[in-house]
């Protein structure tokens, strides 16, 4: 008796049909599917494709890993359900000045998305960095282990180093000669 529920159940679940979210529906689908797909989120750029729907089955095509993205499917619950996502943040995005020989900072901020559990990053070029030791193209996210000449900060827009702090830093030592002068 044991044994023929068991096999009751095994042979429920092997033919259980399995639910995606096909648009913004939580849906059973056909029979013998056994993925789910949906629009891929890339950290700090966020949904590369929103054209990509949440469906039954597998990514079309070619574009799994690149604009859609898979997961096992179960009878239960969906497994693509559209990601938490985390506040926008900004940062500025840096070009090489061939002229200038040097990286300049656009003079406006780039919106990155994030998941929720991201933490906000931004990178910058260090000094002396060229177009092959900082590759960053946003200015959104940590460095790459390639990128030798790159470093991240943790706040909103924080990747501009603005005058303000330059003339502080250049304040400091003038203003404790001066203080100590007296
Ligand atoms: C590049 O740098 C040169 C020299 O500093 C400057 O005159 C020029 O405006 C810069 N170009 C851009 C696109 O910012
Ligand atoms: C920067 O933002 C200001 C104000 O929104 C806008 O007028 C300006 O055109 C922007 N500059 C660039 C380079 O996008
Ligand atoms: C940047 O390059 C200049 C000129 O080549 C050099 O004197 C300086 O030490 C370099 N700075 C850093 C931090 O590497
Ligand atoms: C970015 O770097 C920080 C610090 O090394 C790390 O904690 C975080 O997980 C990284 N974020 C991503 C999305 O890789």
């Amino acid at each position: 008796m044991k044994w023929l529920i068991v096999l009751a159940v095994v042979s429920f679940a092997a033919g259980a049909k399995i639910k995606c979210m096909v648009g913004t529906k939580e849906t059973e689908c056909a029979d013998g599917i056994t993925k789910c797909s949906g629009p891929l989120f890339k950290e700090y750029t966020g949904i590369v494709d929103a054209k990509v729907t949440y469906a039954c089955n597998k990514c079309a095509g070619e574009t799994k890993g690149k604009t859609c993205e898979e997961c096992t499917g179960s009878a239960t619950a969906a497994c693509n359900k559209a990601k938490e996502v985390g506040v926008d943040f900004s940062c500025y995005k840096y070009s090489y000045n061939d002229t200038a020989k040097a990286f300049a900072a656009a003079a406006n901020a780039t919106v990155c998305k994030r998941l929720k559990a991201t933490a906000i990053s931004c990178n910058m070029p260090k000094v002396n960095a060229t177009k092959t030791t900082y590759t960053s193209t946003s200015g959104c996210g940590n460095c790459t282990k390639s990128d030798t000449h790159c470093e991240t900060c943790t706040k909103d827009k924080c990747n501009k180093k603005s005058s303000a702090i330059r003339v502080a830093v250049l304040l400091a030592p003038l203003l404790a000669v001066f203080f100590n002068l007296l």
